[in-house]
């Protein structure tokens, strides 16, 4: 069996720079709020019409596949993780794959639909595809444009204030040295599904599963994919999230699927050179250092410039602890997740 390394990285931010004072100018939220609950202190949006998910995912692929010393034609597989897709289908991989201008080498292509925890649950499969001998060259990325998704009246503040977009990739392939991805941990738990969901347009026709909460549209009505004038007029287009529920979860599930991994490897928390946690809230990731007892200097955080990029934010701030020479040859790396599903996840690598 081989071993997988990460052999590039690389990450895309847009130049767009959104700060918590622009958005009190359309909502009532105040700066102080915004930093004081979540760390927040601005974020990037994508130019509309101008990028999308899948540019902003090429642009980050290009930097990876570059440091990785490979070339465009030599990736044998895509694998995209997102929750904000330029299309409902096809999905994000093929996107890019034409985007980067390789469709005549005609690779497979995969979509991962996991939000939070999408990179890590991508960087598994990729793992498993490099061990397994299957592939040699596997593109991996998260990527987000939540601008395009978002709801901008105060109704929505709870959610659109913590969101913006970006994007990161990596370049798997075997190792033949101390670099390795030393084990992936998943799981997911879809009692409270709709606690964190962007529910239309689906084929449930907005209804909360099991119940009739929504109630839309009529439930005789059949044709497709549910969007109708009334769930747009009240607004039912946009993500919902009941945030101290997913907080209470959150800081629950961390140091758990953090310590699983661990415990496999035989290895302690003081063993972890660089933590990289999920970008959910500020408060989230220090609740988690403070039990798995890190200084600050093992722990990398840029919620602060960034918001939350959902799939995009491991592989964005891994890039950038690296890229600010704090992650080296042999250094352990934890990264950790958890978001809408629910499902989390962990990975432990030796850099
Ligand atoms: O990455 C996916 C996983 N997501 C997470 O992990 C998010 C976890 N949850 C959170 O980060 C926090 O729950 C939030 C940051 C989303 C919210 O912070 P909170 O401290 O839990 O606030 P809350 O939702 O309990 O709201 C407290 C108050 C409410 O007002 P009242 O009812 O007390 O008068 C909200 O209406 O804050 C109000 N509020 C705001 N005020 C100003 C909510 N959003 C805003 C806002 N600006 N943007």
């Amino acid at each position: 069996m081989y071993k997988t390394k990460i052999a590039g990285i690389g990450k895309y931010l847009p130049e767009n720079v959104v700060t918590n004072h622009d958005l009190t100018k359309v909502m009532d939220t105040t700066d102080e709020w915004i930093q004081e609950r979540t760390g927040i202190r601005e974020r990037r949006y994508g130019t509309k019409h101008k990028e999308s998910t899948t540019t902003m995912a090429a642009r980050a692929a290009e930097v990876a596949i570059e440091r990785a010393g490979t070339t465009k034609e030599s990736i044998d597989f895509i694998i995209f993780a997102t929750l904000s897709p330029d299309y409902f289908f096809p999905g994000c991989g093929v996107l890019l794959q034409r985007e980067l201008g390789i469709t005549n080498t005609e690779i497979g292509a995969l979509d991962i639909r996991n939000q939070c925890s999408g990179f890590i649950y991508a960087l598994s499969i990729g793992d498993q595809f490099i061990k397994s001998g299957m592939y040699k060259n596997i593109l991996v990325v998260g990527s987000e444009m939540h601008s395009m998704g978002l709801d901008f009246s105060t109704e929505g503040r709870n959610v659109t204030v913590i969101f913006g977009d970006g994007a990161g990739a990596v370049v798997l392939q075997p190792s033949d040295d101390v670099s390795e991805i030393l084990t992936t941990k998943l799981h997911s738990n879809g009692t409270h599904a709709e606690e964190l969901a962007f529910i239309n347009p689906g084929c449930h026709g907005g209804y909360h599963l099991g119940t009739e909460q929504f109630g839309y549209p009529d439930p005789n009505t059949y044709g497709g994919i549910f969007l109708t004038p009334k769930m747009v007029e009240e607004g039912m287009i946009y993500p919902n999230m009941n945030g101290q529920f997913v907080f209470k979860l959150a800081v629950q599930k961390f140091p758990e699927v953090i310590q699983e991994a661990l415990v496999s490897q035989g290895l302690q928390t003081t063993d972890i050179d660089m933590f990289i946690p999920h970008q959910a809230n500020l408060r989230i990731s220090q609740f988690v250092q403070k039990i798995l007892k890190l200084d600050d200097s093992k722990v990398w955080n840029n919620i602060q410039k960034y918001g939350n990029t959902t799939a995009a934010s491991i592989p964005i701030a891994l890039c950038e602890a690296w890229e600010a020479g704090k992650i080296n040859k042999g250094d352990l790396v934890c990264l950790a997740a958890f978001g809408s599903g629910f499902t989390w996840g962990s990975a432990l690598i030796r850099w």
